[in-house]
């Protein structure tokens, strides 16, 4: 078995974009860094790193004969609102947990953004008072009875379509894609920095890159503020997965990497360095970065360059996964316009 091996439905426009980070590089003195765009990634209400995910869940699906997706996340889920897009694409009916993970006071939280798209795509949204956490939850059984009972068909995903058997594949793929795209622009990524917090997309990754020749470094920053129940998600998923695709080998303890540091207190709740870090980036490069994921692993980045733990000559890449959406419930932390460099 290999990952072509496993049907994709596509639902993006094909392999993201690689570019270079120029002027941060230039400003930190030292690591080419780049970044791979999953922000850019599909048509579909704006993309994001769950959209990959979903071209592996999306056959299963169809061949379960769902007519429902269910899942869940927080108020300002990126990953609802995917599925959200990804229901509407398909003709199927979504239903959305959204739980109140992240004690956020912003009064349009529950209004702006995500949850805002979401509803514009018809998609059923069911706001529950609930805190953080990635494994399951009993309002989603009770979101995929109530689907059962009403007649329908549902297919469950759970928080951040991570915690299922197909839930790596997306960023296996992902590896190879790098791979053929490191080919066509003559570069090799020594390191490479993700955001982690419900883990398939740093599993996905670990596992897809194990299968290639040549080592590389996969660092994942945490963004939960749990970081062992994160480490310990990213390890299920990236060994279940590297079985799936044929890895032929156990996965090493250091190949698994999670480093804390960045996410302050709370999920969802954005630090200094976070803010910092989305300024810097949005000012000399004009990316834009969210409060509840990029911003904390691009503070990770900066930081482990500032201080030599990524060393001047390593070329990085930075995945960017989405999640802008987020910014309009965060308003509040940007009032006063500081450049930040
Ligand atoms: C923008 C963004 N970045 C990073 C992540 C973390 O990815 P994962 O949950 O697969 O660890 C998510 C989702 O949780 C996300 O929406």
């Amino acid at each position: 078995m290999s990952i072509d091996d496993f049907e994709r439905y596509p639902l993006t426009f094909g392999p993201s974009p690689v570019h270079p980070l120029e002027r941060l590089s230039d400003h930190l003195g030292g690591a080419r860094i780049w970044a791979k765009r999953e922000d850019c990634n599909s048509g579909l209400a704006f993309g994001g790193n769950k959209t990959r995910k979903l071209e592996y869940l999306v056959p299963d699906a169809l061949r379960q004969g769902a007519d429902t997706l269910v899942t869940i996340g927080g108020v300002q889920s990126n990953h609802t609102r995917q599925v959200a897009a990804v229901a509407a694409r398909l003709g199927l009916k979504a239903v959305l947990v959204q739980e109140s993970w992240v004690d956020w006071p912003d009064a349009v939280n529950d209004k702006v953004g995500n949850i805002l798209l979401s509803r514009i795509m018809g998609a059923q949204v069911r706001l529950v008072e609930a805190e953080f956490g990635i494994g399951y939850k009993d309002s989603w059984t009770e979101a995929i009875e109530g689907v059962r009972a009403a007649g329908g068909t549902p297919y469950a995903i759970p928080a951040g379509a991570s915690d299922h058997p197909l839930g790596g594949l997306g960023f296996a793929h992902w590896a190879d894609e790098v791979l053929r795209q490191e080919r066509e622009l003559g570069v090799f990524f020594d390191t490479v920095v993700v955001c982690s917090v419900t883990g398939s997309t740093q599993a996905g990754m670990i596992a897809g890159f194990a299968a290639q020749d040549r080592p590389r470094r996969v660092l994942g920053i945490d963004a939960s503020a749990r970081p062992a129940e994160t480490r310990a998600q990213v390890e299920k998923i990236a060994r279940a997965t590297a079985e799936l695709i044929g890895l032929g080998r156990d996965l090493r303890d250091d190949e698994i990497t999670l480093l804390q540091g960045w996410a302050g207190d709370l999920y969802g709740v954005p630090v200094q360095s976070t803010v910092d870090a989305i300024r810097l980036t949005g000012a000399l490069e004009g990316v834009v970065l969210d409060p509840v994921y990029e911003g904390k692993s691009m503070a990770g980045l900066i930081d482990l360059v500032r201080d030599g733990d990524i060393p001047r000559d390593a070329n990085v890449l930075y995945a960017h996964l989405g999640g802008q959406p987020a910014l309009n419930a965060y308003s509040g932390v940007f009032r006063q316009s500081v450049s930040g460099v």
